[in-house]
């Protein structure tokens, strides 16, 4: 087995550390919701200050589309970042070109500099070359400690590692271990429970699971498009056109499988929160949350299961009274001493840590696709790359 480089095999002394982080932090109303993704990273920011290197932070925020767009400027995340860190951070308003080797000609060791947005230059999610060497250009390490971002083959993640020797991060280390652990061999009966308002890529993601799990508990945009494809009316909702095809076959192949997959019966709707079965929904309604006979459902899957593995809210869990069906779920799982659970993305942590909901949870992944992306092959193109 080919082993990654961790951050105790280099020698960091006055060396310029490329350090990829995910500071994609659910953010509202100018307001960092959840800042677990933030703590994950100071153990490697600390080391690395420590060893008297130099470290130059990345990453990307939201997805600005490869367009300069204040609204997702890394300038957000600065305070919050120095303050938990407790040191000063230099902001460089850009990530690859001169502004940024005139800033890091004269760093110092144990200086700490955050760069703007990678995905505000469109090579970035390419996985361009000439982006990734543009990127390591000033630096002489690179670590990679964004497990939560390592399922995206994008420049900062995999090509990259072509141009400096390269390696992961404490948190990289940590989730891998944990996941190892708790996933390689779960103890079954598995649900699985997949919510969330992004959808591109979870419905392929889903297809994994299906050989894996006797429940697929399905909630959010990912459950209107199973929902889509049963010729059922979901109004308003949100959800994958082009996916109905793959959702068909994915409800065929869990069949064969013996995988359950479990849909709203009932809904919380836009208009005047009213509780309606799934059949009456008509053309102006807005599927919101799941409702008390599905949740009935749901919480006797959870009470027969002996893994449960959750990413993504089962709806709109940002705004009152939509946060009751992951807050109900998120109780239950929490009040299960002996239930494998294990949660992920940065959403679902916000959901959990708003209602004090995770000390019985036994591990909390920063990754939320990242985590179900981890789950087809244990792996991710993020850790791949680091093997090379
Ligand atoms: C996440 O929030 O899941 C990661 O930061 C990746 O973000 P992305 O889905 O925009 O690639
Ligand atoms: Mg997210």
């Amino acid at each position: 087995m080919i082993k990654i480089k961790k951050i105790s095999d280099f020698n960091l002394n006055s060396k310029k550390v490329l350090v990829r982080l995910d500071l994609n932090v659910p953010f509202n109303n100018n307001k960092i919701l959840d800042n677990s993704r933030i703590k994950a990273s100071l153990p490697t920011l600390k080391e690395i200050i420590k060893k008297k290197g130099i470290p130059v932070i990345i990453s990307h925020f939201g997805r600005p589309n490869g367009k300069v767009n204040k609204r997702f400027s890394l300038k957000k995340i600065l305070k919050s970042l120095s303050k938990q860190l407790g040191e000063k951070i230099i902001f460089c308003n850009q990530c690859i070109g001169l502004k940024v080797k005139k800033i890091l000609e004269n760093a110092k060791p144990a200086q700490v500099f955050l760069l703007e947005n990678l995905r505000f230059h469109k090579e970035e999610t390419k996985n361009n070359n000439k982006f990734a060497k543009d990127l390591s250009k000033y630096c002489d390490i690179y670590i990679n400690d964004a497990f939560s971002a390592s399922h995206r083959k994008h420049s900062s993640i995999v090509k990259i590692t072509k141009f400096i020797p390269s390696g992961m991060g404490k948190n990289m280390e940590n989730e891998i271990n944990n996941l190892n652990k708790y996933l390689k061999k779960p103890k079954k009966p598995i649900t699985a429970i997949v919510g969330g308002s992004k959808m591109n890529n979870k419905i392929n993601l889903i297809n994994s699971l299906i050989n894996k799990c006797k429940y697929l508990i399905l909630g959010g945009g990912v459950a209107n498009t199973f929902l889509k494809s049963k010729n059922l009316n979901i109004g308003r909702s949100i959800y994958e056109k082009k996916q109905i095809r793959n959702v068909i076959k994915i409800q065929n192949k869990a069949k064969k499988n013996n995988c359950k997959i479990i849909l709203p019966l009932d809904v919380v709707i836009s208009e005047k929160n009213k509780h309606l079965d799934i059949s009456k929904i008509n053309k102006n309604h807005q599927i919101l949350d799941l409702g008390k006979n599905t949740l009935n459902v749901i919480f006797e899957i959870i009470n027969n299961s002996s893994t449960v593995i959750w990413s993504g809210p089962v709806g709109y869990f940002e705004k009152k009274p939509y946060d009751n069906g992951t807050n109900k779920i998120a109780t239950l799982i929490n009040s299960k001493k002996k239930l494998i659970s294990i949660a992920g993305g940065g959403d679902t942590i916000s959901a959990l840590k708003k209602n004090k909901k995770i000390n019985n949870i036994s591990y909390l992944s920063t990754g939320g696709g990242a985590f179900l992306h981890w789950l087809e092959n244990f792996t991710l193109p993020g850790i791949e790359a680091l093997k090379k």
